[in-house]
């Protein structure tokens, strides 16, 4: 209910609204507007007049004052309608919503007669399975989506079947089934029913049956049957060597090749990712730790002081997005000054490498020119930035000094700049015979590292496109283009309206030419 005291000031004010009103009120706290809607003109004059000669308050005018709305053969539903389209605010929730019955019966009476149920508009019965619970918007982008995940059962199935779908290079299915995951994943509670999805974007009817099995039957046929298929294990194992992709992976399969060994055995041609993915398979698959991605930040850092002291590295990827670990590390690599950047990636690289810290690396050479390619193109999330590929040797923690355990003795095949004396610059890859084939004896591990070099100017859009999600990164430029006929990418925003570049130095302006609220990245985990 309004505040009385409210209620007052604005009823003096709206005194006019009583108007032609001889008698005096005698119910200040009653304060009556009747709808025209199916009523009529005459007929709602005429019953305003009649209430004001008993004596109660008969606006004219609807105004947040109003506690009692009479309505003639209208629903509940439809004078919610219109009162929404009167009063914005919530304040409106207490006014009654009364059918012409109490009002007649409190002009019979003298006085405002008790609110019986029969008098109330009949709220349409709310069936449970058709109340909308949550209100979720529809891109990725626009919702906060924190690590804290309820749903994980269910987003995992969805996940499969999106990376069985990418696996068999059906990009359409597999974003179709992210995109539900998603949806799951912004829930702030655990779905145990299906009414709960009422309403919700993005969940297919493929997706929906996936999650109703769920429900019921605690697993889904669908997800079991695909996990244990032969053609989904042989594709996971084949793409999880670094250098395979779904395509190579499909070619070995119709081979015959399933597996680690028969690759080995097979002896088809591997480039030099494949080989060095073949050969850190188990370590490569192994997830990355924050303390480890510290230590590889640490070691970046270095490298980056040594050849351009003022560049500056930013942890980017699942870890920027506070995740705990993660399948590589991503750095992006900038300069204060625009320009100085240029030809910094094989300085870092080859400090990096003289320090036996590298056991991989391919660069790609930054080719992207505003000039020459024009807009950026969303539909290509391969960006053009100087970009380097590699597997890092990184020293177990025990080794990199963090915590001292009793096996700190420092052997040979230690690593990096730990294990070189000043005279010794021969690489340590050279020197673990050792350890070469027995992973958890040996002192490092491999690790998938991509590091980015960006110029100043383009620095926002390549952090806010290095920080990931992929999906919350593929929404974003889905908004971009669908929502406001722009183009976003890694290196710039355009504006295909007023056929220019919009300029951004952060993130949040970026997300602010976009029409969007800001979101951290600890909420783009989409
Ligand atoms: P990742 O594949 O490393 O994902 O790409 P992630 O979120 O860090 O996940 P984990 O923890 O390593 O498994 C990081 C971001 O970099 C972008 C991706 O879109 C993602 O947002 N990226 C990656 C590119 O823009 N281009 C690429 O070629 C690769
Ligand atoms: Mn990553």
């Amino acid at each position: 209910m309004v505040p009385l005291k409210r209620r007052k000031v604005i009823s003096s004010n709206t005194g006019k609204d009583c108007g032609g009103d001889k008698a005096p009120t005698k119910f200040p706290q009653v304060i009556l507007f009747l709808l025209e809607r199916k009523m009529g003109a005459s007929r709602r004059a005429f019953l305003s007049q009649l209430g004001r000669s008993k004596g109660f308050q008969v606006q004219e005018v609807f105004s947040k004052s109003v506690t009692h709305v009479i309505s003639e053969n209208n629903s509940a539903d439809e004078v919610r309608t219109w009162l929404n389209s009167q009063v914005r605010s919530e304040s409106h929730t207490a006014v009654h919503l009364l059918d012409i019955s109490w009002y007649t019966e409190s002009m019979r009476a003298g006085s405002p007669v008790e609110i019986l149920d029969r008098h109330k508009l009949q709220e349409q019965q709310i069936n449970e399975a058709e109340a909308v619970l949550f209100s979720v918007p529809s891109y990725a982008c626009q919702r906060r989506t924190t690590l804290d995940n309820c749903n994980t059962t269910l987003t995992d199935a969805l996940s499969l079947l999106a990376e069985n779908a990418e696996l068999s290079e059906e990009d359409g299915r597999g974003v179709a089934f992210r995109r539900a995951a998603a949806v799951l994943k912004a829930l702030p509670v655990r779905v145990t029913a299906m009414s709960q999805l009422k309403g919700l974007p993005c969940l297919g009817d493929h997706s929906l049956r996936v999650i109703k099995d769920i429900l019921e039957n605690e697993a889904s046929s669908e997800v079991e049957s695909t996990k244990h298929s032969e053609r989904f294990k042989a594709l996971k194992v084949l793409t999880g060597i670094f250098g395979v992709g779904p395509r190579t992976a499909e070619r070995w399969i119709r081979e015959g090749i399933h597996n680690l060994h028969q690759l080995r055995e097979s002896g088809v041609t591997l480039n030099r990712a494949q080989q060095a993915g073949l050969e850190h398979y188990d370590d490569l698959n192994q997830q990355v730790t924050k303390a480890e991605a510290d230590a590889i930040a640490e070691i970046v850092q270095k490298a980056v002081d040594s050849v351009l002291p003022s560049a500056q590295i930013t942890l980017a990827g699942g870890f920027r997005r506070g995740k705990q670990t993660g399948h590589d590390v991503d750095f992006l690599i900038t300069h204060p000054e625009e320009g100085r950047e240029v030809g910094l990636m094989p300085k870092v690289v080859s400090w990096l490498e003289s320090q036996g810290f590298l056991l991989y690396q391919k660069v790609t050479r930054n080719s992207y020119l505003e000039v020459n390619d024009g807009p950026g193109r969303p539909s290509s999330n391969m960006d053009r930035f100087e970009r380097c590929f590699s597997i890092f040797k990184l020293a177990k923690r025990e080794e990199r000094g963090t915590k001292v355990t009793e096996n700190t003795v420092k052997t040979k095949d230690s690593v990096g700049a730990h294990m070189h004396s000043e005279t010794d610059q021969s690489p340590p890859s050279h020197s673990h015979e050792l350890d070469q084939h027995d992973s958890t004896n040996r002192r490092w591990r491999a690790v998938r590292v991509d590091l980015v070099v960006s110029p100043i100017s383009q620095f926002a859009f390549a952090l806010l496109g290095w920080t990931g999600s992929k999906l919350f990164e593929r929404e974003l430029r889905r908004w971009a283009g669908h929502e406001k006929a722009m183009s976003l990418s890694s290196h710039a925003l355009y504006d295909n309206k007023q056929s220019r570049y919009l300029r951004a130095a952060s993130e949040e302006e970026i997300f602010t030419h976009l029409g969007l609220e800001y979101i951290p990245p600890s909420e783009r985990n989409a």
